[in-house]
């Protein structure tokens, strides 16, 4: 069946095709200047957890914590030492999280594991996660950058 009128005219449909192009054009004129402008992100040297809240861990155990803005990982390992990583995922930065029946890191993105010492076991991960350095200092535990090797 053939409307009598059409829904759009030629003529809002060229505007509407000229406001888009031009609102493209524009972001990629503001994009580039928003970044000069607004500095990226920068991770944090350090982060102190107050050790009382990680005392009953059990060997093997996994619990998160916020590295900054971004999730992370402190495992306590069977010799009683802590270990740490940066939950994001090294395919393309989405978040990770620890699934304890599967004692595995898991990526929803694209379907991608780790195991428990964050190293890429299955799915497209190409490194493992990164770990960072831990030290019991005091009544804190102290997580820090590991520095570049
Ligand atoms: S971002 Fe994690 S598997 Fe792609």
């Amino acid at each position: 069946m053939k409307l009598k009128t059409s829904l759009f005219s030629r003529r809002k449909f060229l505007n509407g095709l000229l406001a888009g192009g031009l609102g493209s054009l524009a972001a990629s004129v503001l994009f580039p200047l928003l970044r000069s402008v607004i500095p990226p992100y920068k991770e944090p040297d350090e982060v102190r957890l107050p050790g009382a809240d990680y005392d009953g861990m059990e060997p093997g155990e996994v619990r998160s914590f916020a590295w900054d803005i971004k999730p992370a990982f402190l495992k306590k390992n069977g010799d009683g030492s802590l270990t740490a990583f940066v939950g994001v995922c090294t395919h393309l930065d989405c978040n990770v999280t620890y699934l304890a029946a599967e004692k595995k890191f898991f990526c929803a993105c694209h379907d991608g594991w780790y195991d428990d010492e964050g190293r890429n076991v299955a799915g497209p991960p190409p490194a493992p996660l990164r770990r960072l350095t831990v030290a019991v200092e005091g009544t804190e535990i102290v997580v820090r950058k590991e520095s570049p090797a």
